[in-house]
């Protein structure tokens, strides 16, 4: 069968190989792949500078966003043949550490997990792939294609789960959201955001286009410049972007007694000035929280598929601006400036 690989470490190494079919050993559900989204992520691990082969492996099968439909499955399962899944990302370590024990990998203390298509373990890039039932999500049937947006959504279900418990501190009634950074994790935080009634604000640098006008499809407000010009002192930031200056704005402008949230990966390497001072100070005396936010555990991925199946279509069909053939694959992999979620469509 077909499957996207690469050389983790080696940019430019991609190619579509022929490969073997998945191994029983990987589960006894075999899936057929229907489409796989494409993320900063793999564009890392596309340039050399992240991801890791299967053990005595040369080459790793890309991808993580995967999306699929169920060609056989063991009778009295939670999945059927048939059915659309999303597979999850993150296998607990073998040891397994305290998070691992009970299942919150996504807390994973010693750094022996691995993932799909990013560590150690191929990723669902390839015309089929195999699983076991604890790693399957059910999708919602009407969601069709729309449903490769689960594993993205289940990361900012996540980053909402550790905002509510952290602000739970406290008498926690929050009103007002900015997110910055309208790229897909910015938009799908921005719809948990509007779908739980809140005044929604995504921040981001383009001043027209495809972003923008999604944002006002979803029901919230559009800035672009710094957050000091949007005015706004919000109870909640989901930093979206990796960029340290909007990183640090986000620390000193959210209102007192809020929650920053951390969902970007910078790349490093780009020192700014900072007055820890003035940053310590506004913080210690409005009880200002800041977490990082990564991956997710198999309650984030059933809460993302709660979230997808209650949102609006044709809003949720915007977010997916380009999809490509797999054998047009490398044209996934080129950004253009319109680009929300690029998917690659192998089936
Ligand atoms: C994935 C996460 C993963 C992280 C770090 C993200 O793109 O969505 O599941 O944990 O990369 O590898």
């Amino acid at each position: 069968m077909k499957a996207l690989t690469v050389v983790p470490g080696t940019s430019g190494s991609a190619e579509l190989s022929e490969v073997p079919e998945p191994p029983v050993s990987d589960g006894p559900i075999l899936v057929e792949t229907l489409s796989v989204g494409i993320c900063g992520t793999d564009l890392e691990i596309l340039a050399g500078e992240y991801g890791w082969a299967p053990p005595g492996r040369e080459r790793l099968v890309l991808g993580h966003e995967s999306l699929g439909r169920v060609l056989e499955a063991p009778d009295g399962g939670p999945v059927a043949a048939g059915d659309l899944v999303v597979g999850i990302v993150r296998r607990p370590d073998p040891v397994p550490c305290a998070n691992c024990a009970v299942l919150e990998w996504d807390f994973c203390r010693n750094g022996r997990y691995t993932e799909r298509g990013i560590k150690e373990r191929d990723g669902y890039l390839s015309e089929r792939y195999r699983i076991t039932p604890d790693f399957v999500v059910k999708v919602d049937p009407s969601l069709g294609r729309l449903g490769v947006l689960l594993e993205p959504t289940s990361v900012v279900a996540k980053a909402w789960e550790d905002v509510d418990r952290i602000g739970g501190r406290a008498h926690w009634a929050p009103r007002s959201v900015l997110v910055t950074g309208a790229g897909p994790i910015g938009v799908l935080a921005a719809l948990i955001g509007v779908e739980r009634g809140l005044d929604v604000h995504v921040l981001d640098r383009v001043e027209a286009g495809v972003k923008p006008d999604l944002v006002r499809a979803l029901g919230a407000t559009y800035h672009h410049g710094t957050v000091a010009e949007t005015g706004l002192t919000p109870d909640v930031v989901i930093e979206c972007t990796g960029v340290a200056s909007v990183v640090l704005d986000a620390m000193t402008h959210v209102g007192p007694g809020g929650v920053v949230c951390l969902t970007g990966v910078s790349s490093g390497g780009h020192p700014i000035e900072v007055d820890e001072g003035a940053l310590n100070r506004s913080m210690v005396l409005e009880n200002v929280a800041v977490v990082g936010s990564v991956n997710a555990n198999r309650r984030h991925y059933e809460q993302a598929a709660a979230t997808l199946a209650a949102a609006d279509r044709d809003v949720l069909a915007r977010v997916v601006t380009r999809r490509v053939p797999l054998e047009q694959w490398a044209s996934a992999l080129e950004r253009h400036d319109d680009d929300v979620k690029v998917a690659i469509d192998v089936a």
